[in-house]
């Protein structure tokens, strides 16, 4: 499996000469919260940050496989926007993905605690090319008697995905300095990655990220054997990826969560076993990577 990571902006990326076509993307940009960003103004005008978003999710479109996905993450409260910026620039809307956070609810006392986060997934085209309905095995309820023999298929409710807080909480999964802070405060779990790659894509599809940050994205996609292009405006960014992608982390180990879907149909097709050493089985799959990468 082949995987690119470029620095630089993704608008001006997207619309660099380029001949393939991504089947999946994620879209986690900044959220425009005046959040630091060495590089990255996170304070713009809400109409102008809107904008971008526009542009940035209609070059995707354009770049996109027929019946090709995307999964674009942003606050809650920014709902109605997302699913604007979809319909408009061309793409089909199938789900609002409630990815409901494990700590505690950010209280209020004017409206009820905020404690999730959406995903908007959508694709071009009525007929996704890809959809892998995944079943998973949750914990029963109080008010359920048996457990189901073979689980039950994801919904539209993520409740069993842990989010990397800033505390202790978030394990050894954050990457880290020397002197333990955070290298990015915005950084998904890998779990996260795991499942939307599951979904909405097959071995040796192309899968892309343009707003990069720590990498996740690429880290998932290289081991579930999924090609995989990133942009990161960062160059420091960049660099971590780099390291991330050449020296494998155990934290970063995806078959840790192959247990999750072991009820999934299909899943020995769209999740390859890997070796215990941690070493990633190289397929060959003719890709075509090199003509995404021009810039
Ligand atoms: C919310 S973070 C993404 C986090 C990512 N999902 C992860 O797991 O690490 C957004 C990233 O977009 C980068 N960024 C901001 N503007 C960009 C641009 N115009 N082009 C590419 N990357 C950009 C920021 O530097 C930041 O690392």
């Amino acid at each position: 499996m082949r995987y690119k990571i470029i620095t630089g902006d993704c608008e001006q990326f997207l619309k660099g000469e380029m001949s393939g076509r991504f089947d999946l993307t994620f879209l986690d940009p900044p959220f425009n919260q005046n959040k630091e960003y060495s590089m990255h103004n996170d304070d713009m005008l809400e109409s102008e940050y809107w904008e971008w978003m526009n542009r940035v999710c209609d070059l995707v479109f354009k770049r996109t496989s027929e019946g090709g996905a995307i999964y674009f993450m942003q606050r809650e409260k920014n709902a109605e926007f997302v699913l604007r910026a979809l319909r408009q620039t061309g793409w089909t809307f199938q789900n609002l993905v409630i990815w409901k956070k494990k700590t505690s609810a950010i209280p209020s006392t004017k409206r009820f605690g905020k404690h999730h986060q959406i995903i908007v997934f959508a694709t071009k085209g009525e007929t996704p090319r890809v959809f892998n309905k995944l079943r998973v095995d949750p914990p029963l309820l109080a008010n359920e008697k048996h457990r189901r023999p073979n689980g039950v298929y994801v919904t539209d409710v993520w409740a069993d995905i842990r989010e990397l807080t800033s505390g202790y909480f978030a394990g050894d999964e954050p990457l880290r300095f020397e002197n333990g802070e955070r290298v990015h405060k915005q950084q998904s779990p890998v779990k996260l990655l795991t499942r939307i790659i599951l979904s909405s894509s097959n071995v040796g599809d192309m899968v892309f990220d343009p707003f990069a940050g720590t990498g996740t994205t690429l880290v998932a996609a290289k081991q579930l054997q999924r090609n995989s292009l990133g942009i990161e405006l960062d160059p420091n960014n960049t660099s971590f990826i780099e390291d991330r992608l050449s020296q494998m982390r155990d934290s970063d180990n995806i078959q840790k969560c192959r247990n999750d879907y072991i009820f999934t149909e299909n899943l020995n097709d769209i999740f390859p076993l890997q070796a215990l050493t941690g070493k990633i089985r190289q397929t060959q799959v003719q890709t075509g990577l090199e003509s995404y990468i021009t810039a």
